[in-house]
């Protein structure tokens, strides 16, 4: 495992100790927190006249201050899981205990904020370190860097990039493993029985971000959240959910993890315009995976297109766009793609020779293909290397 000099990260045995004392250990700082907003219900709810809360009552529609418990948008979202994941309530049943809601389920401001208040609330800033595998979402870097966490790196192994190192992540010392399946930038989904393998040898947090889930033929991780205090899902509803204006994600975990991150957060955190337009959307959850359904047969469709074109030596179409390895430079390919009106991204997120195409509507896919194979990546032996 490669990585930089950092400080002694905890003793993976202490956390599991913490954990058999009941939840998964929040940081120190957020363990003595005693946030002051943490309000359940407003005061009229109790038919109290509200001199609590500082609104302004000569004011417009938006004078209160949203639901801080998001309690209806999150039965709404629970409800919705095993339609927009595609395959159904038989998936995996869960303990006969086990409830999707407001203890399991934290809402956030995307992916992204959850990703954020996960640093906020379990990794000690100058103490703890975090394992990543490149290829990877380049956010992870950057919340380590913001929060001042020892970055370790542990990459994707075979020629699909689809399997974890599980022996030298499980003995990287890190406080937690950040994984994305599928993976962006990879376009790759991991093997079945990969993050289980990791969860059966390692002791730290295990952070999975899902924000592609949708677009895959496979279960969503949530399935081992009841039996692993120490699993942590992100999801997102930017991407399969098409509501990425409204800047809207969630967290999956077991009740201890959700109840820290709710104290790590900010007050009021959803704007109520937000949840409004969440719960239209998500009250008819079967035409929005008509439109995941759409989506994965272009992407489909596109990708059948790249395998096709000469010059491109490898594609990965597991997520919501398709990476691919080209003959040509990327940043060459890119340039054509440009010079022709379109913007694509080469090395995405620092992966070298690849390229990464989001699914466009089909007149421009068609055009992307077009351009890539009238003269995009293949080299013709004539020419001699670039
Ligand atoms: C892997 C991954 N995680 C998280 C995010 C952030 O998603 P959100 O828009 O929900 O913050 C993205 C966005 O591109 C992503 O690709």
């Amino acid at each position: 495992m490669a990585g930089p000099a950092g400080p002694t990260p905890a003793a993976p045995g202490a956390r599991r100790a913490a954990v058999e004392g009941g939840g998964w250990p929040a940081r120190r700082a957020i363990r003595s927190l005693r946030p002051s907003f943490l309000f359940e219900s407003r005061p009229e709810d109790e038919g109290l006249v509200n001199l609590r809360d500082n609104e302004n009552p000569f004011a417009g529609p938006h004078r209160r201050y949203p639901d801080n418990t998001n309690r209806p948008l999150v039965g709404l979202y629970a409800d919705a899981l095993d339609v927009l994941e595609g395959h159904g309530a038989a998936a995996a049943a869960p303990p006969e205990d086990w409830r999707w809601g407001p203890e399991t389920i934290l809402l956030t401001r995307g992916a992204g904020d959850a990703l954020d208040l996960v640093f906020r609330a379990f990794f000690e800033p100058r103490a703890d370190a975090v394992a990543v595998t490149p290829p990877f979402f380049a956010l992870f870097d950057e919340l380590a860097a913001v929060h001042e966490v020892e970055r370790l790196r542990g990459p994707l192994l075979g020629p699909g990039h689809d399997r974890l190192d599980v022996p030298t992540l499980a003995r990287s010392g890190a406080a937690g493993v950040i994984l994305c399946d599928p993976g962006n930038p990879s376009g790759t989904s991991l093997r079945q029985g990969e993050v289980e393998r990791l969860l059966a040898a390692y002791d730290g947090l295990v952070v999975v971000d899902e924000a592609y889930v949708e677009y895959t033929g496979r279960a969503s991780h949530r399935h081992l959240v009841p039996r692993h205090p120490n699993l942590v899902v992100v999801r997102s509803m930017s991407k399969a959910l098409g509501l990425a204006g409204l800047r809207l994600g969630a967290v999956l975990a077991q009740p201890g993890i959700v109840a820290a991150l709710r104290r790590a957060r900010l007050p009021f955190a959803l704007p109520a315009p937000v949840a409004a337009e969440a719960a239209a959307a998500l009250a008819d959850p079967a035409a929005l995976r008509r439109g995941v359904e759409m989506f994965t047969a272009e992407r489909d469709r596109l990708a059948a297109g790249l395998r096709r074109c000469p010059g491109i030596l490898w594609v990965g179409a597991a997520a919501g766009f398709v990476t691919v390895r080209t003959e040509r430079p990327a940043s060459e390919v890119a340039g054509r793609l440009r010079a022709a009106g379109l913007a694509v991204l080469p090395d995405p997120m620092g992966w070298r020779g690849r390229l990464r195409f989001s699914v466009g509507e089909p007149a421009d896919n068609d055009r992307l293909l077009a351009v890539l194979a009238e003269n995009g990546v293949h080299i013709d032996e004539r020419e001699g290397p670039t």
